[in-house]
């Protein structure tokens, strides 16, 4: 059976167990931006330690409990592009799509009525609406532009396409490190999606889903930089 190590890369890991993920968020491993490195490369250059055994024996169990519950693995080498866009608009554009608007409307309830008591709620504000705006306007870029053409590189693919790709990849790469910091931001204020006491049900609920938008967001740069922009190189 097969087992992780430390000269995997997180990128690798999560490709083929996605609940790898929560274990890198809570050990503070980037996996979706700058997890194309070996992990324990990644855990070296870390200023506070983390003990890479713990870590990755700690994910093996967590695996094998998974398989043992009936998960099944995906092969996304074996998955075609046009299948990892039909995954990515399924599971990422369309959640976006439905969930930026009214949460929006939950950020900024919560900025008003306790903005005065808990200042960290303007900024909450401010970062919220700027990932809310630069992401609609990559996923519109992203499924005008660089979708249609992963299809046709799939029928034809031809220098003049793939250089096409290469290209916007980079700018959608460079956008994924910007909304990636932005997740980050939200994060760091409200640390970690941490409720004050007494906090009231809007609070709440803001919070909660705010935490699934980061943990969304992550999932959806990994495939996009990890998956999906990997078809062609
Ligand atoms: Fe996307
Ligand atoms: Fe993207």
């Amino acid at each position: 059976m097969r087992e992780f190590q430390l000269t995997d890369t997180p990128a690798d890991i999560v490709k083929v167990y996605p609940k790898a993920s929560d274990f890198f968020k809570n050990a503070k491993v980037d996996f979706c931006c700058g997890g194309d490195q070996p992990l324990q490369t990644i855990l070296d250059k870390k200023k506070k330690p983390v003990d890479g055994q713990q870590l990755i024996s700690s994910i093996n169990q967590s695996f094998q409990k998974w398989k043992e519950a009936g998960n099944k693995e995906v092969n996304w080498d074996e998955v075609s592009p046009s299948e990892v866009v039909n995954h990515v608009m399924q599971h990422h554009h369309h959640y976006l799509n439905e969930e930026l608007t009214p949460l929006s409307q939950f950020v900024t309830k919560i900025y008003r009525v306790h903005g005065a008591n808990h200042p960290h709620l303007e900024e909450l504000y401010k970062f919220y609406h700027q990932y809310k705006m630069e992401m609609e306007g990559h996923m519109i870029e992203e499924e005008r532009d660089l979708f249609p053409l992963f299809e046709q590189y799939e029928k034809n693919p031809t220098e003049a396409l793939k250089n096409q790709i290469l290209n916007l990849n980079e700018t959608m790469i460079q956008d994924h490190e910007f909304v990636g910091e932005l997740i980050q931001k939200m994060n760091e204020v409200t640390n970690n999606y941490t409720l004050p006491e007494g906090a009231c049900n809007s609070y709440r609920i803001t919070y909660e889903r705010l935490a699934e938008l980061e943990h969304n967001t992550y999932q959806h740069i990994h495939l996009e930089n990890n998956v999906l922009f990997k078809f062609v190189s």
